[in-house]
C-alpha cells in the first residue's frame, strides 16, 4: 500500500457543509436568496488527471455508477445536478475526502492520494469545469482553500420545493426583531473584576474559578417550577465546553471547532462561526473559551487561538500557537487576563513536553511561553530521575487557570507524567530526585511575563494517573486569626490542597474519603505518605482508588464565598494494576495496565457529590446515587446546587442539606458544567449535553444499566422559571 493510512473524519463533509451557512443569521434572511459563496478561489486540474482520472475511474467506480457516470442499481448519477447539488460551492477538500475515505466502499484504501485528484479531475470535467494548466493538488492546504464553483442546474430543477421565492413575487415585510448583540457592550478589566450578575464571562463565571452565580430569582422554593425555556442542537460529537454569556448573549462552542451566539431569552442565532481546520486534523474536545475587550478567544484543534468580534463573529486575529502534527493539542480553554490570552496545552508524548502561553489579546502575538516540564540544568531540572529532556512527557494542562488581579498571578495546574516507567525505579544519584516536575503542580505565574513566582507539587512522582490538573479556585479564608487569600485544588484522588495564594506555601488538606493512595499528610509541609500497597513496579497485581477516569475529573467543583461550601462531583471507583506480559509497557508504563473496578466495599453506588464547609472542613452532606456524575458543579446565591449525572438527570440541590429539589431528564448525558445567567430580570440555566464527551464514556462498563442514546446527541437545553405568556423569538416580535 503506496498511501498513507490517515483517516479523515467524515464530519469534515459536514464542517464544509456549515461554512456555508454564512455567519450573520439576520443578514441572510434579508438579502432573501441562499447564502453568499464561499470567496474561494476555483478549483484548477489539468487535462492529464482528467485523462488519468478516466482510467481510474472504469477500474474502481464505474461498475457501481456506470461506464457513463449514468448511475447504476444502488447508485445515483455523477453527472448533472445531483453532482452539482452535492459539492458546488464547497471546498474541494469537501469533495477529496469524501471519495478518500468512503469510495470504493468496500476499500477506501484501493485508491491512492493522486489517484483521488484524477477521478475528482475527471467528475468535474463531466461536470462542466475547463481543465487548466494547474493540476489538482492534494495537501491540506490546498484542498481547504479552493472551492468547487456552483454547477447551475437547469431552471426547472430550481422551481418547487426548497426553492427560491418566485421572481414574479411583490417582496414582503421583514420579520426581524432587533438583535440582542446591538446592546453587546465591551467586557473590561473592570467589568471582569466585578461581573453583572447576569453574566457568565469566564469558564467558571470569574477569576476565582469558582462556579458561583450572585443570581437568586430561582431559589429553594421555586425550582421545583423550572421548566424548558428554549433548546438548540448543536454540532454533533463530545461537547464539553462550558458556554459564556455577556448581555443576554449565549456563545457556545461545539466539537469541530464551531461557535455559535445565541439569543439567551429566545434562542434565535445570531452568528456562527466555523474555523477551517486542514482535511487530516480529527478536532478535538474544547472546554471553554474566554473573553476580553471586544473579542471572543476559541482554541482551535489544530493549535491555532482565534480571536472572533462579540458582535459579528468575524475573525479579527488568527494566530498559529504551534505545530499540530507533533501532538500538542488544546483541550483546556483560554484564561483572558490583563490584556493576555493565557492558554494551557496538552501533549502526549512531545519532546519537551507542552507548555502554558500568553497571547497578546489586541493581537495575537506570542508574549511569552512557560514550559511545564522543567529542563535539564534549570531549576528543577534534577527532578527527573537523571533522563533526558526527551524522556520527560507529561505536566499537561486540561482546564483554564484562575487568576488573582491583586497579586497579579495567573493559577494552574498540571497532570502527571506518561511515562511513569520513567520514574518507578529512583536512580538513587545525589542532587537526582524522581518527582517529575512540574508534574501534578500549581503553577503561579506573572501573566505579564510568564515568570514562575512559585510553585506547590501535589503529587510527587504519580504512578497513577491522578492528574492535579484542574480547577484552581481562589478564596478567603481565616488561616491563624486572619484572613487569607488561598488557593484550593484537587487532582484525581478528591484529595484538596489549600495555599497561600501569594507564597504557596502549604495550610491545609481535606480529603473527601475516596483514595488509598495518601496515608498521611505532613501538616506543615503537605508532604505526602503514599501507601507502599499502591506502588507499582514490583511485578505485582495492585488495588488502587480511584482510577485515572478519576475520583473525580476535570468537571469542576463550585465553591460558594458567602457560605464557604464546596460541592466536589465525583464518582466511588478504583482501578486494578495488572503487569502486562513481557515485551507490552502496559497504559501506564510503570505499572502495567489498568482496569476498572468498583469500591472493593461499594454498594453499587458511583455518583457522589460531596459538600464540605471549608471553614469548618467538616462535610455538611454527601448525595450518592447509582449513575456517575458527569457534570461540573454549578452553585447559586439562590441556596442551589446544580448538577448532572450518566442517567442523562440534571439535577437542583439544597446547598445546605443535599436534599434534591428538581429534577429533570434530559435527552442526552448533561457533559459540560451547568450555567446559570439573566437577561431583563429573568434567571436562565443552561446546560449542554451530549452522549460523547469523556465523563460520558468512561463509566459505561460499570453501569451497563445505564443505557444512553446511541447518537451523541448535542445540544443546549435552557430552562427558567415559568412566564405569564409564551417567549416568542425575536423573529416574530
Ligand atoms: C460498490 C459500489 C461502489 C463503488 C465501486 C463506488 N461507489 Fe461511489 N457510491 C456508491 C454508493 C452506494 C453511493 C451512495 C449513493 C449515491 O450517492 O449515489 C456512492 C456515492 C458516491 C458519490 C456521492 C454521490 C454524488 O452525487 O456526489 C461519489 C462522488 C462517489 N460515490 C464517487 C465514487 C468514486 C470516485 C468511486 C471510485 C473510486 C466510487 N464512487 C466507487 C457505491 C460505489
Amino acid at each position: 500500500m503506496t498511501r498513507k493510512t490517515v483517516l479523515i473524519p467524515a464530519c469534515y463533509v459536514g464542517l464544509a457543509a456549515l461554512f456555508l451557512l454564512g455567519s450573520a443569521r439576520h443578514v441572510q434572511a434579508q438579502e432573501g436568496g441562499p447564502p453568499a459563496p464561499l470567496n474561494l478561489p476555483t478549483v484548477s486540474f489539468t487535462a492529464a488527471q482528467v485523462t488519468q482520472g478516466r482510467q481510474v475511474y472504469a477500474a474502481s467506480c464505474a461498475s457501481c455508477h456506470g461506464q457513463n457516470l449514468e448511475g447504476g442499481d444502488t447508485t445515483g448519477p455523477l453527472k448533472g445536478d445531483a453532482f452539482g447539488q452535492n459539492w458546488g460551492g464547497k471546498r474541494v477538500g469537501a469533495a477529496f475526502s469524501f471519495i478518500r475515505t468512503t469510495m470504493p466502499p468496500a476499500d477506501p484504501l484501493l485508491i491512492s492520494d493522486p489517484e483521488v485528484a484524477q477521478v475528482l479531475a475527471y467528475l468535474l470535467q463531466a461536470n462542466g469545469l475547463q481543465p487548466g494548466d494547474k493540476p489538482l493538488l492534494t495537501d491540506n492546504d490546498a484542498l481547504a482553500s479552493t472551492m468547487i464553483p456552483r454547477i447551475a442546474p437547469p431552471p426547472e430543477l430550481v422551481a418547487g420545493a426548497g426553492g427560491p421565492i418566485s421572481p414574479r413575487a411583490p417582496k414582503g415585510p421583514s420579520f426581524l426583531g432587533p438583535s440582542p448583540l446591538d446592546k453587546v457592550t465591551p467586557v473590561t478589566d473592570a467589568l471582569l473584576k466585578n461581573p453583572p450578575a447576569g453574566d457568565w464571562l469566564l469558564w467558571r463565571r470569574t477569576w476565582e474559578d469558582l462556579g458561583f452565580s450572585p443570581l437568586k430569582q430561582i431559589d429553594k422554593g421555586n425550582v421545583g417550577d423550572l421548566r424548558l425555556a428554549w433548546a438548540w442542537t448543536l454540532p454533533q460529537g463530545p461537547n464539553e465546553a462550558t458556554p459564556l454569556v455577556h448581555d443576554g448573549v449565549i456563545f457556545v462552542h461545539s466539537f469541530g471547532d464551531r461557535v455559535q451566539a445565541l439569543d439567551g431569552v429566545t434562542g434565535d442565532l445570531l452568528w456562527q462561526y466555523a474555523y477551517k481546520l486542514p482535511v487530516n486534523v480529527r478536532p478535538t474536545v474544547k472546554r471553554n473559551m474566554a473573553i476580553g475587550g471586544n473579542l471572543l478567544f476559541v482554541p482551535t484543534s489544530d493549535m491555532h487561538m482565534v480571536a472572533l468580534d462579540l458582535k459579528t463573529g468575524k475573525v479579527v486575529w488568527d494566530h498559529r500557537v504551534d505545530d499540530y502534527k507533533g501532538g500538542l493539542g488544546m483541550t483546556a480553554g483560554p484564561l483572558y487576563a490583563k490584556g493576555k490570552v493565557i492558554q494551557g496545552i496538552a501533549a502526549a508524548r512531545v519532546p519537551g513536553g507542552p507548555f502554558i502561553v500568553a497571547l497578546d489579546a489586541k493581537t495575537g502575538e506570542e508574549a511569552w511561553r512557560f514550559y511545564t516540564i522543567a529542563r535539564p540544568g534549570e531549576p528543577g531540572g534534577n527532578t527527573w530521575n537523571g533522563v533526558p529532556l526527551d524522556k520527560r512527557s507529561g505536566a499537561s494542562v486540561w482546564t483554564a487557570g484562575s487568576y488573582d488581579p491583586d497579586l497579579n498571578l495567573v493559577f494552574i495546574g498540571t497532570g502527571q507524567t506518561y511515562d511513569t516507567a520513567t520514574l518507578v525505579h529512583p536512580v538513587n544519584q545525589p542532587g537526582i530526585t524522581n518527582d517529575g516536575l512540574y508534574t501534578d503542580t500549581t503553577l503561579a505565574l506573572n501573566p505579564d511575563t510568564g515568570k514562575l513566582a512559585w510553585y506547590f507539587q501535589h503529587l510527587p512522582d504519580d504512578q497513577w494517573d491522578l492528574d492535579y490538573a484542574f480547577e484552581r479556585e481562589l478564596m478567603k479564608l481565616p488561616v491563624n486569626g486572619t484572613n487569607q487569600e488561598l488557593v484550593v485544588t484537587s487532582g484525581k484522588m478528591g484529595l484538596y490542597d489549600a495555599l497561600d495564594a501569594a507564597t504557596g506555601k502549604y495550610v491545609f488538606s481535606k480529603d473527601m474519603g475516596i483514595q488509598n493512595v495518601v496515608t498521611a499528610i505532613d501538616p506543615k509541609t503537605g508532604a505526602k505518605t503514599i501507601n507502599p500497597a499502591v506502588y507499582p513496579g514490583d511485578g505485582k497485581a495492585h488495588m488502587v482508588c480511584p482510577h485515572p477516569g478519576g475520583g473525580r475529573n476535570w468537571i469542576p467543583s463550585a465553591y460558594n464565598p458567602d457560605t464557604k461550601m464546596l460541592y466536589t462531583p465525583m464518582v466511588e471507583s478504583c482501578m486494578d494494576l495488572i503487569p502486562p506480559g513481557p515485551g507490552y509497557p502496559g497504559n501506564l508504563t510503570g505499572a502495567g495496565n489498568w482496569y476498572v473496578r468498583p469500591r472493593p466495599d461499594s454498594d453499587g453506588k458511583l455518583g457522589r457529590v460531596q459538600a464540605v464547609n471549608l471553614g469548618t472542613k467538616q462535610t455538611t452532606w454527601t448525595d450518592r446515587q447509582r449513575a456517575p456524575q458527569t457534570t461540573g458543579m454549578l452553585t447559586t446565591a439562590g441556596g442551589l446546587v446544580f448538577a448532572g449525572s450518566l442517567d442523562r438527570y440534571i439535577r437542583a440541590y439544597d446547598d445546605m442539606t443535599g436534599k434534591t429539589l428538581w429534577e429533570t431528564r434530559l435527552s442526552a448525558v448533561p457533559s459540560s458544567c451547568p450555567i446559570v445567567y439573566g437577561v431583563n430580570g429573568k434567571e436562565y440555566l443552561a446546560v449542554v449535553v451530549s452522549n460523547a464527551g469523556s465523563q460520558a464514556g468512561t463509566w459505561r462498563q460499570l453501569v451497563p444499566d445505564i443505557i444512553n442514546p446511541e447518537d451523541e446527541g448535542s445540544a443546549l437545553w435552557i430552562f427558567a422559571l415559568p412566564d405569564k405568556g409564551p417567549v416568542k423569538s425575536s423573529a416574530v416580535r
